[in-house]
């Protein structure tokens, strides 16, 4: 039986210059969908998925990450002498419990892998998730949960992979895959970011995977890869032989809140979802087409 996931790392040190001039000031992992930052989508997917410890590995400019994730007294003073208790609720409701948050800081953009190796302290000796808060999920069941009910199964370590057009695999790390077991797919190899002609397939992952702890001793090689940067990608890939690697592909509908068209058909796909924004939306986008 593998051992259960408690824990998760959130990479939230990244610049975001494709948001430029949202994110000079501003985490781009705090971007709204509808009324909610992206960071908060990925904390609620992960409790839904019962990850009780959140690992956030930060970088300069990101304080109203960590603002956003802890009281604001002044506000919630004044929505309930203004009796909003819908209001207070939401805003309370986002707040985890003391201790279940911990930060550190990169310090040094040096890549995904390097990124995920500076929580090493805070994993131990246990199995981690990991979340990229751009890569957004709309799913019935929150797709780490799918991902941990199939680790359940198998254990070692899993990506989850989705298909994309072979000209994108450029953008991705993309799986050579073995056999497939219903949403299991045997992952025999790794690469990150392959040019079209030099893709194993076009099954690409997205942000969400599950690690067992021996990946931080190949992290701490610091070996560096595609782009100069230390890849998360290719310490996974170095552990096919040692581990069991598997592709996971979820139930669900995935934006790349990355890009600015991914962000923009989020919003779209979040708000028609909601009772009290779908018939508005419905009605704007019919005028404008
Ligand atoms: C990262 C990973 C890549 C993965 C992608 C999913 O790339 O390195 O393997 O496919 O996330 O979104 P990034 O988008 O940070 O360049």
């Amino acid at each position: 039986m593998p051992l259960t996931i408690r824990k998760a790392i959130f990479p939230v040190g990244g610049l975001g210059t494709r948001f430029l001039p949202a994110t000079k000031s501003m985490p781009k992992e705090m971007l709204p969908i509808v009324d909610k930052p992206l960071i908060q989508y990925a904390v609620e997917e992960a409790v839904e998925a019962g990850i009780e410890e959140f690992i956030f590995v930060t970088g300069r400019g990101k304080s109203a990450i960590e603002d956003h994730f802890d009281h604001a007294y002044e506000l919630q003073e004044m929505l309930e002498k203004r009796n909003k208790t819908a209001a207070l609720k939401v805003v309370k409701d986002s707040i985890p419990k003391p201790g279940q948050i911990a930060y550190t800081r990169q310090l040094e953009p040096l890549g995904l892998g390097h990124a995920i190796w500076c929580a090493r302290n805070f994993v131990g000796s246990e199995p981690v998730a990991v979340l990229l808060a751009d890569d957004l999920i709309l799913s019935e069941n929150g797709c780490l949960k799918q991902m941990i009910e199939a680790y359940n199964q198998v254990g070692g370590n899993m990506v989850a992979v989705m298909e994309v057009e072979k000209y994108q695999t450029s953008s991705y790390g993309i799986v050579t895959p073995g056999n497939i077991k219903n949403s299991l797919i045997e992952v025999l190899d790794l690469i990150e970011k392959p040019k079209e002609s030099e893709a194993p397939s076009n099954l690409a992952v997205i942000g969400r995977y599950i690690l067992q702890p021996n990946i931080f001793n190949d992290l701490s090689r610091f070996e560096k890869g595609t782009g100069g940067e230390i890849q998360l990608t290719d310490s996974i890939a170095r552990q096919v032989g040692l581990e069991p690697l598997n592709g996971f592909k979820f139930d669900g509908q995935r934006f790349d809140c990355g890009s600015k068209i991914g962000f923009l058909e989020a919003n779209i796909a979040y708000a028609l979802r909601r009772e009290d924004l779908r018939e508005p939306i419905q009605q704007f986008i019919q005028k404008m087409i």
